[in-house]
């Protein structure tokens, strides 16, 4: 058997990638054993990251995506022009002439690992402001223990200057390439209930931010926002709609080591419940990773040890090094065979391949920064906490797993924020829908099934993850059609997931993953939205850094996150209503969902 899996060619619609001429053609013969993939290189990219903004020769026309080349909901983001400012007065200049110019105004960084799309101007005639070369440590303050960074340097660069200087940064998203700025304008997080809790924002205690002002003022200016102000409350989570995030100031540990276990659970999921509610109060940084699908849990035990512990482990998480583009392209390939041919079991073989290979090396956590030659696993908390690799991959064929480059993997990401008492029925709920429809869930463990973080409730953002209780943040992932109209094999089940998190048990929508349906009304939520919007309004009045879409989540200006069209729900663009809203004519119909009979989910039915 011959598949020709991709052939990219270089055409305007496609300019986000520099020298984009080439083809890859994959010979399989046996799709599962991907050591039979060959592949073919008519000419190769220099840059092994994703670029995610471009502008055409006369740089008047640009396009915005992000790192997987698709925002949620497909569509395409064009600006008037990009600018990469230096230094504060070059932001805010760049804000002012934009004011004055009348043109929205919207932040990109180097990262784009947001899903929706708040990092577009809204309007052909904006202009995005990238703050790939405003990357720096500013200032660390060894004796007072925080740093002053720009809003635009990496995770990775960030947690590395401060472990240099013996001090730690407790709590960080797993992956490292996202950047300051952009992981707080999100909400990002890691996982503890203990100190502060998960969630990054937890642990800002200072923020410069450039907004707009009156001609009086030059049109822009800087604001600085202190602890005690409410306006930081705004700032820390804020969706880039307050203005240009400048530097921020983090609070930040002595530095500290990591002693980790990874405990692997086959063949049965009983105790879950349990053991994960368990792992949230005893253990600092815990978290849980469970397979549905193939009944298997990893338990996460990993506490703070003293620096003085003997131990140079690190985290080189497999999910994040860089893959060949022909594995990437054969596992794509092996599941859409799977899906179109209806064949559950045989992606539920796929899953326990990928799972079982990932646990043979550990994940990726090596004992010395080489080997993984069992747990426990002790390092240094910045070589523990976030890992990374493929987005400096200097080999030309190998990217990032999601990198749509080569058309390898392609998925939503949903993360929910869900009240810590609900995660047990939820949990429940997810048993029942396996047992409603056997083997339906693999998809979500080829893409490391249902990981299970914490955040303490939020006391320092009035957007921040953890709303009402301390939370459980759920993390999945299922994979996406090449075209939004394609019936994807079991997608019902996954909406029925989605809806149980959100409607039944009240969970929030992560605001950097999601699908668009999974934010209507969300705002509703928020109990200090109002004071959010009241921050926006003094400092941004004309809204040059709010889109329909930044609109939509805030609730304001009559926006919504959802459309009415044919198909709209099969994408995630809205929850069916009627039959229309899936795709009767490929025999995919509205139907209530098998354990929580208000989901609307499309359905296919022969
Ligand atoms: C690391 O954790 C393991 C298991 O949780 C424990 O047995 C061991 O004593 C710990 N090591 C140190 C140095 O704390
Ligand atoms: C929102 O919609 C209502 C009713 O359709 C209308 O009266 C109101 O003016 C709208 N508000 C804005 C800000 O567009």
């Amino acid at each position: 058997m011959v598949l020709v899996l991709g052939t990219r060619r270089c055409d305007s619609s496609r300019m986000v990638y520099a020298g984009c001429c080439r083809s890859l053609k994959i010979t399989a013969t046996v799709l599962l054993l991907l050591a039979s993939l060959s592949t073919r290189w008519d000419c190769v990219d220099a840059d092994g990251a994703a670029p995610v903004e471009n502008c055409d020769k006369t740089g008047s026309r640009c396009t915005l995506t992000n790192a997987y080349a698709a925002w949620n909901d497909r569509s395409t983001c064009t600006a008037a022009a990009v600018v990469y400012p230096t230094t504060e007065e070059e932001i805010r200049r760049a804000v002012a002439s934009a004011v004055k110019a009348k043109q929205k105004i919207k932040v990109s960084t180097a990262s784009g690992h947001s899903i929706p799309i708040l990092a577009c101007p809204g309007s052909p005639t904006g202009v995005i402001l990238s703050t790939r070369k405003y990357a720096s440590i500013v200032n660390i303050d060894i004796e007072k223990r925080t740093v002053e960074a720009q809003g635009g340097i990496r995770l990775r660069a960030l947690i590395d200057s401060i472990a240099k200087q013996g001090l730690a940064l407790p709590v960080a998203p797993y992956w490292e390439g996202v950047t300051l700025a952009g992981l707080l304008a999100t909400g990002a997080h890691g996982s503890s209930l203990f100190g502060r809790g998960g969630a990054v924002h937890e642990y800002v205690t200072s923020m410069r931010v450039v907004t707009p002002a009156g001609a009086n003022e030059g049109f822009a200016k800087v604001r600085v926002l202190n602890l005690g102000d409410g306006d930081l409350k705004s700032a820390a989570v804020s969706l880039g709609v307050l203005g240009v995030v400048s530097t921020v100031t983090l609070q930040l540990e002595p530095a500290f080591k990591r002693n980790l276990t990874l405990e692997i659970v086959r063949g049965s999921d009983d105790g879950l419940e349990d053991e994960v509610l368990r792992i949230a109060q005893n253990v600092e940084f815990g978290d849980v990773t469970w397979y549905p699908g193939l009944r298997q849990v990893v338990y996460r035990y990993d506490d703070r040890v003293p620096v003085e512990t003997l131990g140079e482990g690190r985290n080189n998480f497999v999910g994040f090094q860089a893959q060949q583009a022909a594995v990437s392209a054969g596992i794509r390939a092996s599941e859409e065979l799977a899906d179109d041919a209806s064949n559950r079991k045989l992606k539920c073989d796929q899953a326990f391949t990928q799972v079982s290979a990932q646990q043979l090396t550990g994940y990726g956590y090596h004992q010395n920064g080489k080997f993984f030659t069992g747990f426990p696993v002790i390092g240094h908390q910045n070589l523990m906490m976030s890992s990374g690799g493929c987005q400096n991959s200097p080999l030309p064929t190998f990217y990032c797993p999601w990198d749509r480059r080569v058309k390898g993997l392609f998925y939503a990401d949903i993360g929910v924020a869900l009240p810590l008492h609900n995660l047990r029925p939820f949990l429940n709920d997810v048993k029942r829908l396996r047992a409603a429809l056997p083997n339906s869930l693999c998809d979500l463990d080829l893409y490391t099934g249902i990981l299970i973080r914490f955040a303490k409730r939020t006391a320092g953002a009035y957007l921040g993850t953890a709303q009402d209780d301390d939370a459980a943040l759920l993390d999945f992932a299922f994979s996406r059609g090449d075209d939004a109209k394609d019936i994807r094999l079991d997608g019902d089940v996954f909406q029925e997931l989605e809806q149980i998190a959100i409607y039944k048990y009240n969970g929030n929508p992560h605001w950097g993953k999601g699908r668009n349906y999974l934010f209507e009304d969300v705002a509703k939520r928020y109990q200090f939205m109002s004071r959010f919007v009241d921050t926006k309004t003094r400092f941004d009045p004309d809204g040059f850094f709010s889109s329909p879409w930044s609109d939509a989540m805030l609730g304001v200006n009559n926006a919504t996150s959802v459309v009415d069209t044919p198909g709209c729900a099969l994408e995630g663009l809205c929850r069916c209503s009627k039959d229309e809203h899936c795709s009767p004519g490929k025999k995919s119909f509205c139907r209530r969902g098998r354990v929580y009979p208000e989901a609307r989910v499309c359905r296919f039915e022969l």
